[in-house]
This record gives C-alpha cells, sequence and structure tokens, in this order.
C-alpha cells in the first residue's frame, strides 16, 4: 500500500511516501527563518507557505520516488492539533489528491504522529508510556495499539518546547530558541538549587512548566548581562556557535545546564509516576521537537534503563515536524480498518482531536 503522508500543522510543510509503512522518499519545507524574526510563527505567513510550496514539493517527491499520482493508494493528512489555516491547506491538498485519484483518505492526530515516528527506524512495543513534548504539547499518554491512545496527564499552562523557546527569547536568541539552549549546555555540570523543579510535588501526572520559566525569568533580570546584546540570526549560530557569540559564556552555560536539567528532572520524574501507576507497559516512547534535546533523552532513557523497558526515540530529524510519521501513522489506521470521508473536519490547537473515522470491516 503506497500511501501519501501530509504534514502542514505548523510551519513545516511537509510531503513523504511510504509503502508497506516503510520510508521511500521525503520532502520537507521549512520556513523556520521567515518567522525566527517575528519571535514565534505568524499563522498567515505559515498558511501562504504551504500553499506556495505543496504543488512544487509534490512533483518533486513523485519523481524522486518514480511514481505516478495514480499509483497513490491513500493520503494521510495531519489534521489536528495545529494552526487552523496552516491545518485547512493540507486538508483541501490531500482532498484534492483524493478526488483526482480515487485513493482514500485518513486523518491523523499530529500527536499520535509525533508518537509513532520511532516505528519508522525499528520496531515499536505496546503497550508503551508515550512522553509527547513539544512546542505546543506536553502529554503523557498510555498507548495500548498504534490506534488506541489514552491521555494520563498534560501541561497546565506552558509546554515544555515554550519554556523553552520563552527562556531563549528573553536571552534574545531567534525562535524557536530550544536547541540553543541544549548546545549553551554541554559539558557544563547543571546546579540543581538554581531553579526549582516544576510541579513535581503533589500526586498527578500533569504539568506545568510557567513557574520555572518566571524563575528564569527573574534570575536573568538580575543578570542582564547574560542576554546577547543583539539578536544573532540562524546562519550566524549555526556557523560561530551559541557560546561563541555570547559574552559571558561560563555563567551563560551554567544557566542553561540548570535549566535543562529542570526540564528533564520534571519530566523524569512525572513518567516514573505513570509507570508506577499503569500496568502491563513494556516500553517507553519519548517524542515531539523537546525530545531532541540531549538532557531528555538522557534522562528518559535512564529511566527507561532502570525499569527494563524499550526504549523508543527516533533520531533527530524524525523529532521536529515531518511528514513520514503522518504517512506511516496513517498506513497502521488504515492497516486496522480505519478511513475518514471527504468531510474530514481539521483540528485547530486547544481542541481534542475527535475518533470520528469509520471502520470498514474485512469481508
Ligand atoms: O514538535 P515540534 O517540531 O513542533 C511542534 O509541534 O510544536 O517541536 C518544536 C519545539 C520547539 O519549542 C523547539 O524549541 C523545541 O521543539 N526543540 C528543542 C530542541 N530542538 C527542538 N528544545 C530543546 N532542546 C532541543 N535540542
Ligand atoms: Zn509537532
Amino acid at each position: 500500500m503506497l500511501v501519501l503522508g501530509v504534514e502542514t500543522s505548523c510551519d513545516e510543510t511537509g510531503l513523504a511516501l511510504v509503502r508497506d509503512g516503510r520510508l521511500v522518499v521525503e520532502r520537507l519545507a521549512s520556513q523556520t527563518d521567515m518567522h525566527a524574526v517575528f519571535g514565534g510563527v505568524v499563522p498567515e505567513i505559515a498558511s501562504r507557505e504551504h500553499q506556495r510550496m505543496l504543488p512544487p514539493l509534490f512533483a518533486q517527491l513523485l519523481t524522486a520516488g518514480g511514481v505516478a499520482a495514480s499509483d497513490i493508494d491513500a493520503v494521510a493528512v495531519a489534521r489536528g492539533p495545529g494552526l487552523l489555516g496552516s491545518l485547512l491547506v493540507g486538508l483541501s491538498f490531500a482532498k484534492g489528491v483524493c478526488l483526482a485519484t480515487g485513493a482514500e483518505l485518513i486523518g491523523v492526530n499530529h500527536l499520535h504522529a509525533h508518537l509513532l515516528a520511532a516505528g519508522l527506524e525499528g520496531e515499536m512495543r505496546f503497550p508503551a508510556l508515550g512522553v509527547l513534548v513539544s512546542g505546543g504539547h506536553t502529554h503523557l499518554y498510555r498507548i495500548d495499539s498504534p490506534t488506541e491512545f489514552g491521555l494520563l496527564g498534560r501541561t497546565l499552562d506552558d509546554a515544555a518546547g515554550e519554556a523553552f523557546d520563552k527562556v531563549a527569547k528573553l536571552l534574545n536568541l531567534p525562535y524557536p530558541g530550544g536547541r540553543y539552549l541544549d548546545e549553551l549546555s554541554q559539558g557544563v555540570e547543571p546546579d540543581p538549587a538554581m531553579f526549582p523543579l516544576a510541579y513535581v510535588h503533589n500526586d498527578n501526572l500533569d504539568f506545568s512548566f510557567s513557574g520555572l520559566k518566571t524563575a528564569v525569568a527573574e534570575y536573568l533580570n538580575k543578570h542582564p548581562q547574560l542576554a546577547y546584546a543583539a539578536m544573532p540570526d540562524a546562519a550566524t549560530l549555526k556557523r560561530e556557535g551559541a557560546l561563541a557569540l555570547c559574552s559571558h559564556p561560563e555563567e551563560l552555560a551554567l544557566v542553561a545546564a540548570s535549566f535543562n536539567h529542570a526540564v528533564a528532572e520534571t519530566l523524569r520524574i512525572k513518567a516514573a509516576r505513570a509507570l508506577d501507576r499503569e500496568r502491563g507497559l513494556v516500553s517507553l516512547v519519548v517524542a515531539g521537537g523537546v525530545a531532541a534535546n540531549s538532557h531528555v533523552r538522557a534522562a528518559l532513557g535512564g529511566l527507561a534503563a532502570e525499569r527494563g523497558l524499550a526504549y523508543s526515540l527516533p533520531s533527530l530529524a524524525l523529532c521536529t515536524d515531518n511528514a513520514a510519521m503522518v504517512a506511516r501513522t496513517g498506513f497502521l489506521a488504515l492497516s486496522a480498518g480505519y478511513r475518514h470521508g471527504l468531510d474530514l473536519e481539521s483540528v485547530p490547537r486547544g481542541r481534542a482531536v475527535p475518533l470520528d473515522w469509520a471502520r470498514v470491516t474485512q469481508q
């Protein structure tokens, strides 16, 4: 079965072809540089870029994959959560391909796709505890199968990635700045007393990162010399390195290491609590943009090893938004018999993605 994946939920335009669950080819057009100067994603720019990029990317994808549009059996599209305008562009494109070729349509929950991304690189085992850490979400799930997700805990305010990006913004780093904080912290021993662990002294599985963000903001207010005097652009940061461009490298590296430690440790504590409570889990799955963070990868990897669980972690390229994960998630749902009609709706951020698919029973 050849499945086309379409990803346009935020600021990456992605298309991918997956045959029987394995990646054939993918194309990604990132808009990050366009939004960087605004300190966040500008929804109207994002929608227009998706609109502009989808047709040429599709043509490139078919050529690179050596297939014709008529070879596509099904289209899997990220239907939410995300930016409504951006999602609508992807959904319209997906429906257009279905109308033109007769392919089946399946809508994919973008968050579930992140959690199933590691399946493109190796076998995933269920039931699993899923830790989804992205720019918009920090969710804990019990995953019984690729089509059965139960939400155990969520952030009450900022997502982990949002906390990273807001701290980076206070330092005058371009958006999204999470990766620069990770980079600045490399090889530095954190000071665990510098910042509080966020919202762990309770008995629930929810997260709250706004207190940590405020603690870092207060620290930076008292130490204004740590911020970059002028915002460096992404290309310069890539070339020179974030540490080389700042004025107080030792102090800034310690702040970055301590902040990274506080986020990773909070995630580890809540994930451990979920593992204590849920029965029969055989693996730990970590996904989303913040799963690229070296501290988070290490802390949750340590937890999996301690509990004797399989550890599923996508490679760095598969952690951030991409269409391969959408195509694979769609393939798994289609294989389980699920389909959507052309009346499939997009779901903006803040609304739960409904389980409104139809089950086709095999004759
Ligand atoms: O999953 P994603 O690509 O987009 C959303 O769906 O949100 O996640 C993007 C988030 C941003 O907040 C970005 O700063 C963060 O992932 N991120 C990181 C790292 N790489 C990306 N945060 C911390 N450390 C990193 N290495
Ligand atoms: Zn995402």
